[in-house]
């Protein structure tokens, strides 16, 4: 998939996810393998208006980390073109504009899903951006603010026009949040509307859904969520890279440990408040320590708890053959063939 001047390969995208894809898990993605594409998590273009100083001590994004795409949201077309304009001086080689987050903060701002109730003004957000910049310019939709007012599709072709290089649909309504199950169709719909690449989104778990994803609605990249948090090596499985099934402790441990050094050396927070971040995220790999992890304070004593986990495996190790830090065992099956994910 081409977007712009980047050869997106494998057309798979680590969806954006506030709270989550930060600069360390976007490395940790990479690292793991089969991720073509990364966003940050949602940046308030009002922030960035009020308070830049403030707001551009919070990001952590970096031009070498290409494709990617730093994500605003907003509903003042003026204030977001700024917000792109600054940016993209300070290296993101995408923007991605936010039309599908539906919590009360960002849709009281006319942002996020807002724009899906105001198609004329979600026009006017998106064709300011294109404008303000001359890198790539991506957009994240749900279906519309509900199932019966199904707007993606004008909105597609509008923002297509607009000069949009790539769209992302996930495939609910605003008002489903993430209940019920995601529609695919409007997938299909939205692909047949533009000829700009579509990422479907929704619910994916395995690759033999994204497969059946594609089957179904034509679109040529896949965008996955909370099936990568806690689970960073699901892109590189579905690439062939990495054995199929869940890892083992002692491997989930070592990508623990991995994670929490990218958080030491990319966080731009304070230790204090990294670490009660990180103690969601390490929660997620399950290691069946939840009441030491809610309990850490401290960079070290998270160290402690994984390299004991790890068994020993330090990060020298890993990083060495870090494809596969350890023989696989019973429970972590190899895959036959490597299968390349790269939708047709
Ligand atoms: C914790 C969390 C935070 C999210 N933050 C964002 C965000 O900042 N921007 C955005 O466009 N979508 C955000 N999303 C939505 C995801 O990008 C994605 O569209 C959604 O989770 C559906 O994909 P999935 O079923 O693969 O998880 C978030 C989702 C979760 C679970």
């Amino acid at each position: 998939m081409i977007i712009g001047s980047y050869c997106i390969k494998p057309a798979t995208y680590l969806a954006p996810m506030a709270g989550h894809t930060n600069r360390a898990f976007r490395e940790l993605c990479r690292e793991l393998g089969g991720v073509g594409l990364v966003c940050t998590e949602l940046v308030s273009s009002q922030a960035l208006e009020y308070s830049r100083q403030r707001a551009m001590s919070f990001f952590d994004f970096d031009a070498s980390e290409a494709p990617m795409a730093v994500q605003l949201f907003g509903g003042d077309p003026q204030t977001m073109a700024e917000a792109a304009r600054l940016v993209v001086e300070l290296g993101a080689p995408m923007v991605d504009i936010n039309m599908g987050c539906w919590v009360p903060k960002v849709v009281k701002k006319g942002g996020g899903a807002a724009l899906l109730g105001d198609l004329c003004q979600a026009t006017a957000v998106v064709e300011a951006v294109c404008q303000a910049v001359q890198v790539p310019v991506t957009v994240k939709v749900r279906s519309g603010l509900t199932a019966a007012q199904e707007t993606a599709v004008p909105f597609a072709r509008a923002a297509e026009q607009c000069g949009v290089r790539a769209i992302s649909v996930h495939a609910r309504s605003a008002e489903q949040g993430f209940a019920g199950l995601p529609d695919w169709s409007v997938i299909a719909r939205v692909r047949q509307a533009v000829s700009i690449p579509v990422f479907g989104n929704g619910d994916l778990t395995t690759l033999a859904e994204a497969r059946q994803m594609q089957q179904q609605t034509g679109c040529q990249g896949w965008m996955v969520g909370r099936a990568a948090l806690g689970a960073p090596w699901i892109f590189g499985q579905w690439a062939g890279l990495l054995p199929e099934g869940v890892p083992p402790l002692e491997w989930r441990a070592g990508v623990a440990l991995r994670h929490l050094e990218l958080t030491e050396q990319f966080s731009p927070l304070t230790e204090f408040k990294a670490v009660r971040e990180l103690r969601g995220q390490l929660s997620r790999y399950d290691l069946g320590v939840r009441d030491s992890l809610v309990r850490l304070e401290s960079y070290g004593q998270a160290r402690r708890l994984l390299e004991r986990l790890s068994g020993g495996v330090g990060l020298q190790d890993l990083r060495g053959n870090w494809r596969l830090p350890r023989p696989p065992v019973q429970e972590f099956a190899a895959t036959e063939q490597p299968q390349c994910p790269v939708p047709p």
